[in-house]
């Protein structure tokens, strides 16, 4: 009996990733850059890039709104940016290369300059 219940818990759980896995791809590479950009920069930046979340001003964080950066203005620039970190903003140590491409290029199509 307890063998059926752990292999029910395992295929919920194996289908639960895979739905995960599927989710950002079937949308594409904008969706997985919203993704991880809800994920990783969100807390600090907030959703509309102000900084205005309780640790955004807490640290002073940058209003993305507000070009030009003082980093990141290139991909290249922000693909070091967030894989190294500035001042107060660590790098994002979580992502794969992939994923900090992505969210970079994100991040520079959606506070594009006006
Ligand atoms: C722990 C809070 C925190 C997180 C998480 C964070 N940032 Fe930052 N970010 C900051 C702070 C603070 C600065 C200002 C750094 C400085 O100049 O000292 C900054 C600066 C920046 C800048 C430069 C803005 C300017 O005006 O020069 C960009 C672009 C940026 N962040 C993008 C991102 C992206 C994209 C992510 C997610 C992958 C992210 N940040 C995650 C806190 C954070």
């Amino acid at each position: 009996m307890i063998l059926v219940r752990i292999s029910t818990t395992v295929i919920a759980v194996l289908l639960f990733s895979f739905l995960l896995v599927l989710t950002p791809a079937a949308g594409g590479a904008d969706d997985a850059g919203k993704v991880l950009f809800d994920n990783n920069c969100v807390k600090c930046h907030g959703e509309d890039g102000k900084g205005e979340t309780k640790i955004g001003r807490l640290i002073k964080t940058s209003d993305l709104n507000v070009r030009p950066w003082k980093r990141g203005e290139t991909l290249e620039d922000m693909i070091k940016l967030i894989s190294e970190g500035e001042g107060k903003m660590p790098k994002a140590k979580k992502l794969s290369e992939d994923e900090i491409a992505v969210v970079a290029k994100y991040t520079l199509d959606r506070f594009k300059q006006d």
